[in-house]
């Protein structure tokens, strides 16, 4: 009843022409535990836990990281709250993901989410892990001048999980017109790192060979998949084949060869990319193009872009580095517009691990 008699006075407020909006995200979709404040729409705070445990196995392991986001929930929302210099009385509302993502590490986020939007009887935002993304675009900060896309755009997102063409009609009204059927951008990054005998998480290992290497020294596999999806599992396995038959021939191929290898490998990643990107521009005659997502932080990819913008007369956007990586910044901006527009989520949410936008 209390909660309720709260949540009418916050909508009534909400109304109210100098109500300040002040929003906790929350992020665990993954192995980052996140925290940030944003307030009307810029940030405040952005606390980033990463997971040191995941190294030895080469990859993300489901259970470490849901206990390891068990130990890291309150320290990194208490840093978020004292960082941005407001007290927890201030917060207006609570977003967090709900997915997609690892179950286990969701249901953290959701549990603690839940629980103090109860605690501190604030509305409850769930925000789809996908969009916050794309909405990290739209992320202000203090001194730093504001130039977000105009709608309708389309979005590359490109991270560990996911590859899809989003065309983002409104804050809240993303259609996707192109996703990956099987692994992800990222992942092909990060697998074909791990043939390597790279470090976990690969993207960025590769990212760094790859600027001393020759792009044109070893060719693989593109996919050829009909309309706007991609596809990333045969190239993966034409990686591995390829390494495997040269190191019969020569055990030191991989360390004479590590560097045109990443350029090599990073290229076909990047003009499957763009071929599809391209194709959508083209189909949809939409040139203002963003891109989202870990895999964005790549240098290859980010010149690559920029030079078809310039061929192809589009404007481009790119979010700040620490908002292309997993971040509650992007949740939490999620949630402002999420709460402008006034969609609350209840009590009984529950998180979705498979994509869905
Ligand atoms: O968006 P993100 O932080 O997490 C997910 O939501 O999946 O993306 C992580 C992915 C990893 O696959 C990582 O290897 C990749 O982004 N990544 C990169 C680079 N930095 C991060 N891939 C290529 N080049 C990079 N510089």
């Amino acid at each position: 009843m209390k909660l309720l008699i709260k949540f009418a006075i916050n909508q009534i407020l909400l109304m109210g022409e100098n109500e300040v909006i002040t929003i906790l995200g929350i992020e665990s979709s993954c192995d980052d535990t996140s925290a940030a404040i944003i307030r009307d729409g810029k940030i405040l705070s952005n606390i980033v836990a990463g997971q040191k445990v995941h190294e030895a196995y080469g990859g993300v392991v489901p259970e470490l990281a849901s206990r390891a986001h068990q130990q890291n929930i309150i320290p990194v929302v208490d840093q978020a709250i004292k960082q941005a210099g407001i007290s927890k009385n201030e917060i207006s509302a609570v977003a967090f993901t709900r997915g997609p993502g690892l179950l286990g590490s969701l249901l953290v986020g959701t549990s603690f989410a839940k629980g103090f939007a109860l605690a501190s009887q604030i509305p409850l935002i769930e925000v789809n892990h996908l969009a916050g993304h794309v909405l990290a675009l739209f992320i202000r900060e203090n001194g730093v001048e504001f130039h977000p896309p105009k709608f309708p755009f389309l979005c590359l997102l490109v991270s560990g999980g996911n590859s899809q063409i989003i065309l983002v009609n409104d804050y809240l009204r993303m259609e996707v017109i192109g996703q990956t059927i099987d692994d992800a951008a990222g992942e092909a990054f990060d697998k074909c790192a791990k043939v390597m005998g790279l470090p976990y998480p690969g993207g960025p290992h590769i990212d760094k060979l790859a600027k001393t290497g020759n792009p044109e020294k070893f060719e693989f596999a593109k996919p050829r998949v009909p309309g706007l999806d991609y596809s990333f599992s045969g190239l993966k396995t034409n990686f591995l084949y390829f390494l495997r038959d040269n190191l019969k021939l020569n055990p030191d191929f991989i360390d004479e060869n590590k560097e045109d290898l990443s350029a090599s490998l990073q290229k076909t990643i990047i003009d499957v990319l763009l071929s599809k990107l391209k194709r959508a521009a083209k189909e949809t005659k939409i040139r203002e193009i963003a891109v989202a997502g870990g895999v964005s932080a790549n240098s290859g990819l980010r010149t690559t872009l920029q030079v078809t913008a310039d061929k192809n007369r589009w404007k481009l956007y790119i979010p700040k580095f620490e908002f292309t990586m997993d971040n509650a910044a992007m949740i939490a901006i999620t949630g402002y517009y999420k709460y402008l527009n006034k969609e609350f989520a209840n009590q009984k949410v529950v998180p979705f691990s498979k994509t869905q936008i």
